[in-house]
């Protein structure tokens, strides 16, 4: 067996095993790395059977970066946009997918302050990608997580609960007595949304595409549901509303669901579009909105980090509110690293009710 240090970091001992197929070993406090870890890559865009096993060498931190042993990887829809070719803005092959994760702390560059091995960390936007047994990842985009949130929850809020959180406050601005419309309410984002509206003081309804999963929706907070493959979203919320409309509207599907968030809306309502699902245009009257003064905000939170957008704040007044079961992550099903193929369809198959993990060390 090969063995390294990795040159450059301040070494730990990990609480769990590094890497696969290799025993870990320990010397005079300093861990020894494997040559080889466990990675999910791609070499081609294509459906979820592109996705691959690999061992792959494992990234060694630099000078501000952390080096993380991942314990669970959230599964997203930018996951599939990018596997599939669609995403904006992929790296060059092979490409190791996913964007968020949680773990412990194995090494730290010289010039990643505050953080030290052995800690609980949830990471978002890493090299080589979060489907992987390791990743670094830079010490900007790593928030530490007490011991009473799990590694699954911990590692599922960093894109759909961010999103939501910042959709909800702070494009949304929901004040208490508010109605919020949530499309795909029992999707990552739309769950989370729900949650942080009601606890915003709004009454919530719920739009998703089956009567379970308005159901699902409904048990889990939500006041009002629609199918909105069955039943007119617009026609529903008026009703509920006594015909005022919506105050603010979560759209996490986008194309043809579009011009119902915007028909559904009151005078001065906001309206966040964060998604376009299916990649289809939408086709809407603008007399739908500016009459009524209505805001639409389009959000993108990889755009918003890559601009600026520091993500700690936000994350480190999420993390309390989940470790103290104040909001819930619900986690629909978790699967092996390997079996990252069967976690895609599952998505694609819009299975999931809640998030998506992986977890590498099953
Ligand atoms: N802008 C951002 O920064 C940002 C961040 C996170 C996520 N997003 C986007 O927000 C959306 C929700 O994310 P998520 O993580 O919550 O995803 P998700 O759990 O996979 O939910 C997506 C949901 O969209 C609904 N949907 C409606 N029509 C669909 C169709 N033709 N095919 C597939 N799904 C369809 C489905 O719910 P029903 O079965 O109830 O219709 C599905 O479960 C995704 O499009 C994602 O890319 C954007």
């Amino acid at each position: 067996m090969g063995v390294r240090v990795p040159p450059g970091i301040r070494p730990g001992l990990a609480s769990g095993r590094l890497a696969h197929a290799v025993e870990v070993q320990a010397v005079h406090d300093v861990q020894i790395y494997s040559d080889l870890m466990r990675a999910v890559r791609i070499q081609r865009f294509g459906g979820p059977e592109v996705l691959e096993v690999a061992e792959i060498e494992p990234p060694q931190p630099e000078d501000d970066e952390v080096l993380v042993e991942l314990r669970a990887a959230g599964v997203n829809r930018a996951d599939i946009l990018l596997r599939s070719g669609s995403y904006h803005d992929a790296p060059p092959f092979p490409i190791v997918p996913g964007r968020e994760g949680s773990g412990v702390v194995l090494g730290v560059g010289p010039g990643a302050a505050g953080l030290r091995p052995g800690d609980r960390v949830v990471g978002v936007v890493g090299s080589p990608g979060f489907y992987a047994e390791q990743i670094v990842v830079p010490a900007v985009r790593t928030v530490p997580i007490p011991d009473d949130l799990g590694w699954a929850e911990a590692a599922s809020l960093p894109t759909a609960w961010l999103t939501a959180w910042y959709c909800v406050r702070r494009l949304g601005r929901v004040r208490p007595g508010e109605t919020v419309l949530v499309q795909a309410a029992a999707s990552g984002v739309g769950d989370a949304a729900v949650q942080i509206a009601k606890h915003a003081g709004a009454r919530v309804i719920a739009a998703a595409g089956s009567d379970e999963k308005v159901g699902w929706a409904l048990e889990h907070g939500a006041d009002e549901g629609v199918n909105y493959e069955r039943h007119d979203v617009v026609a529903e919320a008026l009703r509920i509303t006594g015909d005022r409309g919506v105050d603010v509207v979560i759209d996490a599907v986008g194309g043809r669901v579009f011009p119902s968030s915007l028909k559904a809306t009151g005078h001065g309502a906001r309206v966040v579009a964060l998604a376009n699902v299916t990649l289809e245009d939408s086709t809407v009257n603008t007399r739908d909105f500016y009459p009524k003064n209505v805001t639409i905000y389009g959000f993108q939170i990889a755009n918003l980090m890559e601009r600026g957008y520091d993500p700690r704040p936000d994350l480190e007044e999420l993390i309390p509110l989940v470790a103290d079961g104040t909001f819930r992550v619900h986690i629909d099903k978790t699967f092996p690293l390997a079996e990252a193929e069967a976690a895609h369809r599952y998505l694609e198959e819009r299975r999931n009710r809640g998030k998506v993990v992986l977890v590498p060390g099953s």
